[in-house]
């Protein structure tokens, strides 16, 4: 009886999680996709500059490697504390590396429609109720390749290794989906 009563509970919990997957509400709001990509531009520029002078100093990647993961999520919490209020940004992905990047059910959705369409250029608008989701497509471009690509050397994988034993996010080739960027706007 307990057991059956776990099994129920344990299908419906499953059930409920999945729901968000076919419930995702995109929205036509040429604002917000505005604002949203906008917002994700900037939070990439600011990223941009001090990932190239890290390969520079250290081409092998490693410096690179070591900077993304030391401080990946101090520069996004710093770039999220100069937002107006109500708005965040934050990475995810399916294939993540990061565990606190980790997807919920409806960035799986948003992201599994990018794979599906390949259309990288058009950010998806969600409804949150409380709030506007801008999803914008982040592909696999050349300089992403030494890190999340399909011939990563023997040094970089070794730091991968180390840093994240449960990392999916390699084996990508160049014009593939990588993640996204979602930039969060409180209504
Ligand atoms: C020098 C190595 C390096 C390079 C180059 C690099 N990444 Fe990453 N990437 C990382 C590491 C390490 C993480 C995990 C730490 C973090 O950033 O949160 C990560 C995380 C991410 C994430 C967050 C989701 C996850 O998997 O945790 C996305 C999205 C991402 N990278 C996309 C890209 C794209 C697109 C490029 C090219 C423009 C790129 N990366 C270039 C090392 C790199």
């Amino acid at each position: 009886m307990k057991k059956t009563i776990l099994v129920t509970a344990a299908l419906i919990f499953t059930a409920c999680n999945d729901a968000p997957k076919d419930s995702v509400s995109y929205i036509n709001n040429p604002e917000i996709a505005a604002k949203g990509a906008q917002t994700a531009k900037a939070f990439i520029e600011s990223i941009k500059p001090v990932l190239e002078s890290e390969m520079h100093k250290d081409p092998s990647g490693v410096g690179a490697m070591n900077m993304c993961s030391n401080d990946a999520m101090r520069l996004t919490s710093d770039y999220n504390a100069q937002l107006p209020a109500g708005t965040s940004v934050r990475r995810t992905a399916l294939k993540y590396r990061n565990e606190a990047n980790k997807p919920d059910a409806t960035d799986a959705a948003v992201m599994e429609k990018f794979t599906a369409t390949k259309d990288f250029d058009k950010p998806l608008v969600v409804d949150m109720n409380s709030s506007y989701r801008v999803y914008k497509a982040l592909p696999m471009m050349k300089p992403c390749m030494s890190c999340h690509g399909d011939a990563i050397s023997a040094e970089v994988k070794s730091v991968i290794t180390q840093k994240y034993p449960n990392d999916l996010a390699v084996g990508f080739k160049e014009g593939e989906f990588r993640g996204v960027i979602v930039t969060e706007i409180k209504k």
